[in-house]
């Protein structure tokens, strides 16, 4: 028995990476792949949650941030920058700090989790916040990384997308074959990008005997790829999806053709209904952004768009940790009791 080394040590020989390498992980990937019984009832299906909030700074984008890191570490660089809602910049901030550079984010002002915000601060990036939305901070994070000695890793940067991938591979080890379907939130959509390509590696390489179709989804008020144009002013609750023009769209439509699958919309009302099914009834506690997927195959089984029997995975992106406010917004107050066994028993229910 080993740990799990991390996603460059695991996978070295299907990544861009050298002999010579020297790896900056935090051990990331490796996550749960875990039995989701309410849903699977509900469906009809044999559903799992891909529970990427386990990795070492609560979300996937550690599978991609150990790459971009390494990369950059490797190629000279001393500083990275990203654009951010929020987990990219706590994840790029952990990373710099284990590769020894300074770490800048830029992350839209007021609509970033205040768990994603602490990470960021107490690893030491230098944070701006910026008076806009997420794609302007991109904007800004490109222009800086063209003009300054500061590499960036988002991630329109393609190591990115090389370490997200590992996910797929993960899966397909786990249950020796692709799932039917694979359902993912979708916001600057690199992830689902990433999903499809590594699973037509394994496809291609005979690993897997075959693709899933794959299902993203996208929160209403910030729905660019459903409305087939940018949203200039994208809402949501589910702030890490918050995203009115994607990086990584062509390739969002891309996995979504190739594999006969779509991409559609969840409200913010069904982001929620799933947060709290996920926490109350299958015990795994997400952020909401994460919640889409689930949302989202709910809405496809009440369509009638899921056949019974498949064997579906949903992956549930970030730890809900990450944002708090929503498992505490509008549930009962806990109620204070006196040191006293009686007391405390009556409380219960128990006596
Ligand atoms: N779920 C969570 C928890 C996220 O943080 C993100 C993206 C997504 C889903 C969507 O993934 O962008 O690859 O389609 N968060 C980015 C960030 C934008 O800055 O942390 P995607």
């Amino acid at each position: 028995s080993r740990q799990w080394r991390g996603i460059i040590e695991e996978y070295r020989d299907r990544l861009p990476v050298s002999d010579t390498t020297e790896v900056v992980t935090l051990r990331e990937g490796g996550t749960p792949l875990v039995p989701a019984q309410v849903l699977s009832e509900r469906t009809g299906c044999e559903v799992h949650l891909k529970v990427e909030g386990a990795n070492p700074t609560g979300s996937f984008k550690d599978r991609g941030m150990t790459m971009a890191i390494t990369r950059a570490k490797e190629e000279g660089a001393k500083a990275v920058i990203c654009a951010s809602t929020g987990n990219t910049s706590a994840s790029a901030a952990a990373y710099a700090v284990r590769a020894g550079m300074v770490c800048a984010v830029l992350v839209p002002q007021g609509k970033i989790a205040l768990g994603k915000m602490g990470q960021a601060l107490v690893h030491g990036a230098k944070i701006l916040q910026i008076d806009g939305n997420f794609d302007d901070c991109l904007t800004l994070a490109r222009g800086l990384s063209d003009n300054y000695p500061v590499a960036l890793v988002n991630s329109v940067n393609p190591v990115r997308i090389e370490g997200q991938k590992t996910a797929a591979f993960e899966i397909v080890d786990m249950l020796d074959d692709a799932p039917d379907i694979h359902v993912l939130p979708v916001g600057n959509a690199g992830n689902i990008t990433a999903y499809w390509k590594g699973y037509q590696e394994y496809a291609a390489d005979g690993i897997a005997s075959r693709t899933p179709r794959m299902w993203g989804f996208q929160a209403s008020g910030s729905a660019p790829i459903v409305r087939g144009e940018p949203v200039k002013d994208p809402h949501t609750i589910a702030t890490a999806i918050r995203i009115g023009n994607p990086a990584s769209w062509a390739y969002a439509e891309r996995a979504r053709d190739e594999s006969g699958g779509f991409i559609d919309e969840v409200t913010d009302r069904q982001i929620l209904a799933a947060y709290r099914l996920l926490a109350a009834q299958e015990g795994v506690f997400v952020e909401p952004a994460s919640a889409a997927s689930v949302a989202g195959l709910l809405k496809a089984a009440e369509q009638g768009k899921v056949d019974p029997g498949q064997r579906i995975v949903c992956t549930v992106t970030g730890n809900g940790l990450k944002d708090p406010d929503w498992a505490v917004a509008g549930a009962p107050q806990p109620v204070t009791v006196p040191i006293d066994a009686d007391a405390a028993a009556e409380r219960l229910g128990l006596a």
